[in-house]
């Protein structure tokens, strides 16, 4: 059988990972945007130089992903400038389904600023990370973790920082926790979303 690679991505995995997404995150609210608006998110992970983007493949099959930022405080911004009006455009079948809340959504995730701790530096962001729902507790988002840490290791860079739900999320809690990643922190988001941020230092720090 052939064996799992874990390696950077190209243009040519994105359909893939768009696939892997939506059965990654079936009900999650970027999901419901459409194949057009995570295409454009991933070819964005994937176009910019501040992005990080990971898949984990066997032959031609994509089983998972994971996308981020070296560069959190800026990459958002830039990602609006660049693609803000497409992004819109992709969103628009879902805006026209439910206008007030998926508008109101997206400034929101338009908007993001990585939430970064205030006193981390040399750190990235880990944005997203799926795999195939039928490839799960194969030890697939460790590697994807692992392969992820080096890209960042590579960039020079120490630290990899990330945020989840905290309710209703407690098997994503513990994927981070058994792969060394430490709570840091709990914050709010959009006022009633409780969130958790985690921190793994990578290396020998
Ligand atoms: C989170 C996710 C990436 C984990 O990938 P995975 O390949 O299953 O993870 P691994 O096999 O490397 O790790 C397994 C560990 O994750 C946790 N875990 C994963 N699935 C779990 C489940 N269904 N129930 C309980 N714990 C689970 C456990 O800690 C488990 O360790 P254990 O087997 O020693 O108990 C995958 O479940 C996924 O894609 N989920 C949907 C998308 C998502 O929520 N992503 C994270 C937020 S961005």
């Amino acid at each position: 059988m052939t064996s799992v690679q874990i390696r950077t991505a190209t243009s040519a995995d994105i359909e893939a990972i768009v696939l892997v997404h939506k059965d990654a995150f079936k009900g999650f609210f970027l999901t419901s945007l459409g194949d057009g608006f995570l295409r454009e998110l991933y070819r964005g992970f994937l176009d910019g130089e501040q992005g990080l983007l990971v898949v984990a493949s066997r032959g031609q099959e994509i089983l998972g992903f994971a996308a981020g930022t070296t560069e959190p405080d800026t990459f958002f911004k830039r990602l609006r400038r660049k693609r803000g009006a497409i992004f819109f455009i992709r969103a628009i079948p879902a805006i026209l389904r439910r206008p007030l809340p998926v508008l109101h959504k997206i400034y929101g995730a338009l908007f993001y600023k990585g939430d970064q701790p205030q006193t981390l530096h040399q750190a990235a962001l880990l944005s997203s990370i799926g795999v195939a729902p039928h490839f799960g507790g194969k030890s697939l988002g460790g590697q994807l973790l692992a392969g992820f840490e080096q890209e960042v290791l590579s960039k020079g860079l120490k630290f990899v920082y990330l945020t989840t739900d905290q309710e209703n999320n407690d098997h994503v809690n513990s994927f981070y926790t058994k792969y060394g990643y430490k709570q840091e922190s709990q914050f709010m988001q959009q006022g009633s979303r409780p969130m958790l941020r985690y921190i793994k230092p990578l290396g020998n720090i």
